[in-house]
């Protein structure tokens, strides 16, 4: 029964991982997965989170099923930390959150929710996009289109954005990055965001915004800018967010799906929805992972370590955005990645080709997605020079 069945290569980010690991180069540099690393090469645990953990053990009582919208806790802490304290949508109880395995099953289940909800609309993604948006909305049935996002000298092409999205038929679902554009790193000014509301608003599309790096471009609050302006604003909004990185508990796979409405009446309709989609896809999310979380937001002492920490992370990774461009100097190429610092989150675009990041791999050891995106949180003072030795030498 299964002899027709052909092998596929694996996916093109998660197969980095192996193939680093595997290479016995010593210099070897690892620019691929999007997992934050300090200047050791470490992916270490949050203080934080440790502390919690720790709690945890200790008060445990049982580990039964949590319902199929996750721990109600959890969604107590995501609410004001997405949408902000004092939001006003949360003053009218328009938004429900339910605990997903990660942002990617939020992802999953707001293309499940469009495709039996919503028959017929396609959902709109910014070319380039995170590769997986690619893989999990036609596989929940939606059909996917593109809008353009960069332009051909590697620079956000806004004007070509915001002319794609006035064309958008009515009711369709346009994809969003909230952050830290992935695969990119190009964002969207508040200017920006207000221009793609009005849009949005205008020809009556539903945003669906990606928030998986809160807190790795400018902060907590000013990352969410985007998303509580179009929830402030429009009677339907969805948010998939994600504490992989922000806890750096991505093994844990704890994310939210955010469903604004327009009221809370409709709200309950569609959260009544989600349960069902939730539980025909996996019944009840993993526990661990939002009860770490809750236990952090509930403590204003461990939140405080949280944000420091969080501070701490963002602050080395846009550091060494800059000096990567000043170590490029002295090859004549800071001028043509001057972008690298001005792009934010773990993300950049290099602009490299294809070919030279073959070059990079084969003869380098340093690893990162074909398409030039490359892992900042890669870099390190320590392998600075090398890096932009290797980027001169495949110039
Ligand atoms: C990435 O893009 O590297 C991360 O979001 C991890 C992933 O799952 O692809």
């Amino acid at each position: 029964m299964f002899e027709h069945i052909e092998r596929v290569p694996g996916d093109a980010i998660l197969g980095l991982i192996e193939a680093y690991k595997k290479d016995t180069n010593p210099q070897k540099v690892d620019l691929g997965v999007g997992v934050y690393k300090d200047a050791q090469g470490n992916t270490p645990v949050m203080r934080a989170v440790k502390e919690a953990e720790a709690l945890l053990l200790k008060n445990e009582t049982t580990k039964t099923y949590i319902g199929s919208h996750g721990s109600a806790t959890y969604g107590e802490v995501i609410l004001p930390l997405v949408l902000g304290e004092g939001s006003p949508v949360l003053q009218t109880k328009r938004a429900s959150a339910t605990q997903s395995p990660g942002g990617t099953g939020a992802l999953r289940l707001a293309g499940d929710f469009i495709a039996q909800q919503m028959p017929g609309k396609a959902i709109w993604v910014s070319d380039p996009t995170w590769p997986n948006h690619l893989g999990i909305f036609p596989a929940a049935g939606l059909t996917l289109r593109k809008y353009p996002y960069v332009d051909a000298e590697n620079r956000l092409d806004f004007d070509g954005m915001l002319a794609a999205l006035e064309q958008i038929p009515e009711g369709d679902v346009v994809l969003l990055h909230a952050c830290c554009h992935n695969p990119t790193g190009f964002d969207l000014s508040r200017e920006q965001w207000q221009q793609v509301m009005e849009v949005v608003r205008e020809r009556q599309l539903l945003p669906l915004i990606d928030f998986a790096y809160q807190g790795f471009g400018e902060g907590l609050d000013e990352d969410a800018y985007g998303v509580r302006l179009m929830a402030e604003n429009l009677d339907e909004v969805i948010i998939t967010s994600s504490c992989s990185k922000n806890f750096g508990i991505y093994c844990e796979r704890t994310g939210c799906l955010i469903m604004v409405a327009k009221n809370n009446e409709q709200m309950e309709n569609v959260r009544s929805q989600i349960a069902i989609v939730a539980r025909e896809n996996y019944s009840n999310p993993p526990a661990h992972g939002g009860a770490i979380v809750s236990e952090i937001l509930h403590s204003a002492e461990l939140a405080a370590i949280w944000r420091e920490e969080l501070t701490e992370m963002r602050d080395r990774i846009n550091t060494l955005r800059r000096d990567f461009v000043e170590a490029l100097k002295p090859y004549g190429l800071a001028q043509q990645y001057a972008c690298v610092a001005e792009q934010r989150g773990m993300f950049s675009y290099t602009g490299l080709t294809p070919e030279q990041v073959d070059r990079l791999r084969d003869e380098y050891g340093i690893y990162m997605v074909r398409s030039g995106r490359a892992n900042v949180a890669g870099f390190s003072h320590e392998n600075l020079a090398y890096l932009t030795k290797a980027i001169a030498a495949v110039n």
